[in-house]
């Protein structure tokens, strides 16, 4: 039985990142791995991990020319992702050229684009020329665009779900940080929303971290996380 549950494995280096990973099953999450863990870590850490029968999120963000994100992606889909993702603003040539480059695998994995970073307000908006339009206004025309270059879903805010579940419809793929079981600390995510409510906005995967990864039974938090989420 699969999960919908996807735990970031934040961590320094590829030891921690296993010996937690050891305490957890794949029928239980999928594992996202990020920045920080990839350049420490390496690509055979997501070999490891893709051995052992987890799904990964391969979470590198890329934004380069065309035909620099279609090789980026060719060698992410030979590694064994399960999902990855490139941003938006890098524009509809570049998603398409990553489309079709995952088109020629046999199980070609999932590829979500990343539109405006929740780290941008208006002004920072403004200073980099994408004024004129809210934020709101700019994740959803950039995933309608990602959309219409048949990428499968976005990586979104649970705040944004609601609206481009609504204006997408519901074969698109929502996956969601800042989602938190009521119990566990917000942390410095400033605007959280609870499984329950993440699922009646249309959220696809939430993106769950330190509530699982800092737990003294990360086990039982995720166990709780498949119950208030469901499972596929
Ligand atoms: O520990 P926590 O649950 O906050 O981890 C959330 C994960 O989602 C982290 O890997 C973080 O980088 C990522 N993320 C986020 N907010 C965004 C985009 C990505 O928290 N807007």
């Amino acid at each position: 039985m699969s999960s919908r549950i996807i735990v970031a494995l934040d961590f320094p280096d590829s030891e921690a990142a296993l010996v937690f990973a050891g305490q957890l099953k794949p029928q239980d999450c999928r594992l996202k791995v990020g920045f920080e863990l990839f350049v420490a870590a390496g690509p055979e850490l997501v070999r490891t991990l893709v051995g052992r029968g987890f799904e990964v999120f391969l979470d590198l963000k890329f934004h380069d020319i065309p035909h620099t994100v279609a090789a980026a992606c060719r060698a992410a889909a030979r590694l064994g992702a399960w999902m990855m993702n490139v941003h938006a603003l890098g524009g509809a040539d570049m998603m398409r050229a990553a489309r079709a480059a995952l088109a020629a695998f046999e199980q070609p994995p999932l590829l979500l684009a990343v539109t405006i970073l929740t780290s941008m307000d208006q002004q920072q908006l403004d200073a980099a020329g994408l004024g004129g339009h809210t934020p709101q206004e700019r994740v959803l025309q950039l995933a309608r665009l990602a959309q219409a270059c048949g990428l499968d879903g976005v990586v979104c805010s649970a705040q944004e779900a609601g609206m481009l579940r609504a204006e997408l419809g519901p074969g698109f793929l929502l996956v969601t940080p800042g989602i938190r079981p009521v119990a566990s600390a917000a942390g410095d995510q400033a605007r959280i929303m609870t499984p329950e409510a993440a699922r009646a906005a249309g959220v696809s995967y939430p993106v769950i971290g330190r509530p699982v990864t800092q737990a003294v039974e990360p086990l039982a938090v995720l166990h709780e996380l498949n119950r208030l989420f469901g499972r596929p």
